[in-house]
């Protein structure tokens, strides 16, 4: 089913402990910050970004859906929006892996529009080369190449999340996908 590791679990662990790191430090003393998830993609980056943290830290979560099968569909509902007012706050989305830019060139005004003190973005993995709406990106854990990834919380319909290490698919492995294919947490 697999066709290859991109980045090991040892990787992804020494480098979110980078981010947390970078992350904390860019804000200055005294400040706490919230961290927004986008479920699903981003649990497993959620959970080991925030307990690396060294400054205080919330979380919540958005689902947001525009994701089916291997390609975009372009656009974005709101399926869980924010439990917490924004406003004022200093607010971190934390995301799995910027492809297309789509969710994030809607996302980002929108919690911008909530007047939050300020507002940044950390992402896992980033396909620069799949960029169709410029996203600008705060935090990057690697350079993702044109491939169809999976694990570390990121799926093909609904599979590998829970893989520890972030891999490509053979081509088989999708050529022929499951009926259940359809519109889907991100
Ligand atoms: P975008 O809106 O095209 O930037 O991407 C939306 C979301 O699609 C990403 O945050 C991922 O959750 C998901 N996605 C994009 N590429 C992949 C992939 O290669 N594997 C798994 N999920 C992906
Ligand atoms: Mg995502």
């Amino acid at each position: 089913m697999l066709e290859k590791v991109l980045f090991s679990e040892e990787q992804i662990a020494k480098r979110v402990g980078e981010l947390a790191q970078e992350l904390s430090d860019s804000y200055p003393p005294g400040s706490e910050v919230v961290l927004v998830g986008l479920l699903k993609g981003s649990l497993m980056l959620m959970a080991d970004l925030s307990r690396k943290m060294t400054i205080p830290s919330t979380i919540d979560f958005m689902t947001l859906s525009s994701y089916s099968g291997t390609n975009t569909t372009g656009s974005v509902k709101v399926k869980k929006d924010l439990d917490m007012n924004p406003a004022g706050r200093h607010i971190v989305v934390v995301e799995d892996l910027v492809d297309t830019g789509t969710t994030l060139a809607w996302l980002l005004p929108y919690i911008k529009s909530k007047a939050p003190a300020s507002l940044k973005l950390v992402t896992l993995l980033n396909k620069a080369e799949r960029r169709k709406h410029e996203v600008k990106i705060d935090f990057c854990g690697f350079p993702c190449p044109d491939e169809f990834v999976v694990g570390y919380g990121m799926d093909f319909n609904e599979q590998f999340r829970t893989l520890p290490f972030v891999g490509v698919l053979k081509p088989s492995a999708y050529a022929n996908p499951s009926p259940i294919e359809g519109p889907a947490s991100l």
